[in-house]
């Protein structure tokens, strides 16, 4: 049988920017993560609980019966007009609603990152972002061939002091990726004096600034500093998501900027999906202009500052003195600074039936090793317990 062989010729083919991996051991853990049979304390996913149910039926049929053709047919790159108009209001509710050309839907949050590259990006530019950062935009970028390089976080979020001394360094980079708010992975939130430093600093280098809003509304009640889109909208591209407060099935995103940009990132959607699906952006527009979005996530906050309060308990309980965590006040992560080597960490616990994430792939350059993920986002109150108990002897310090 020739099978391997073959595989081996298509494998040859791959285009050189597909080569760089995260890594076999971590490959490895990521996909076990997601495993059946374990406590799954791993993924970024939304619980099932909150998603919409039977009111979407509801609107799927009237769409049916209205005689209205837009949510069945192809729709405009920018998206339909109707549900464009209902997230510039949700934007505006933020401080800010995008002008004429400002405002895009795209499909996810990821495909925003993704248009970014394809536009912006050439072989070798220079991207910053948070070191730690969302594995997903760490490899959207790298996918384009950039060099992408970390920035450190504290729990304050982006230290901006530091960026400007990679700014100083130069080259000037094409772009910096953040997300200010309850940060992926870290659970960190950016202060409100450092976003006021951190558009001066783009203003000053004429850097533009990547806001991934993914959490923003999933807060547990504290005040929120502004978002950066609304503090600089002639620096700042504003990346959003549906994924995490109406379900991330419908795959709905959107990306607010200078309307130069987004112009360009509708003229590279053009040959991605051409738009984002019609069905799902009236689905959201009838959602949400009837009020239920709002319950949604008002439902949504209090089921995940729960599980928040239930983790950090236990981690309390259970870990308290060998370790050290953030404390996050929404979103769906928090962060652990460990005294033992987190793919260590993560394979033991994976035996012991508990699924975490190793810091490690979440860094761009070096960084991570002794750092683990928790996502208290779907287990049970009852499992995120049983999990970080089981945590509990497999650490030393
Ligand atoms: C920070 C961040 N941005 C974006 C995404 C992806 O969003 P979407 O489902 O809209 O592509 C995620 C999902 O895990 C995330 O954590």
């Amino acid at each position: 049988m020739a099978i391997e062989p073959e595989l081996r010729r298509w494998d040859a083919l791959f285009a050189a920017r597909t080569r760089g991996g995260a890594g076999e051991g971590l490959l490895e853990i990521l996909a076990l993560a997601g495993a059946q049979d374990v406590i799954s304390l791993a993924g970024g996913f939304p619980d099932p609980a909150t998603f919409p149910g039977t009111i979407v039926a509801e609107i799927l049929r009237e769409l049916a019966e209205s005689g209205d053709a837009s949510p069945f047919q192809y729709a405009p790159t920018d998206g339909l007009p109707g549900p464009r108009d209902y997230v510039a209001g949700r934007l505006e509710r933020e401080g800010r609603r995008p002008g004429e050309g400002e405002l895009m839907l795209t499909s996810g949050a990821i495909e925003a990152l993704e248009l970014l590259g394809k536009a912006l990006v050439d072989k070798g530019d220079r991207v910053l972002v948070e070191a730690p950062t969302y594995l997903g935009a760490i490899m959207a970028f790298q996918s384009f061939e950039a060099q992408v390089e970390g920035v450190p976080v504290d729990e304050d979020g982006l230290a901006v002091d530091e960026l400007e001394r990679l700014l100083a360094a130069g080259p000037a980079p094409k772009l910096l990726y953040t997300i200010p708010d309850f940060q992926n992975p870290a659970g960190v939130t950016l202060s409100g004096e450092r976003r006021e430093a951190l558009v001066e600093l783009a203003r000053r280098h004429g850097l533009l600034v990547i806001e991934d809003l993914a959490y923003r509304d999933l807060h547990f009640g504290g005040e929120r500093p502004p978002t950066l889109f609304s503090l600089a909208p002639d620096v700042v591209l504003q990346a959003g998501t549906f994924s995490k407060t109406f379900f991330p099935g419908v795959r709905l995103g959107w990306a607010a900027g200078p309307a130069e940009l987004v112009s360009k990132l509708v003229w590279a959607k053009q040959n991605t999906d051409q738009c984002a699906g019609a069905l799902g952006q009236r689905l959201l527009e009838e959602y949400g202009r009837r009020g239920y979005l709002d319950e949604q996530i008002v439902r949504a906050r209090k089921i995940y500052r729960s599980r928040r309060d239930t983790a950090m308990g236990a981690l309390e309980h259970h870990i308290g003195g060998r370790a050290t965590w953030t404390r996050p006040e929404g979103g769906f992560f928090t962060w652990l600074e460990l005294a033992d080597d987190g793919v260590a960490v993560a394979r033991r616990a994976l035996e012991a039936g508990v699924a975490i994430v190793p810091g490690r792939p979440f860094f761009a350059g070096a960084g991570g090793e002794s750092n683990i993920r928790i996502s208290y986002s779907q287990a049970s109150e009852e499992r995120i317990e049983d999990g970080i108990a089981r945590l509990g002897p497999l650490l030393n310090g």
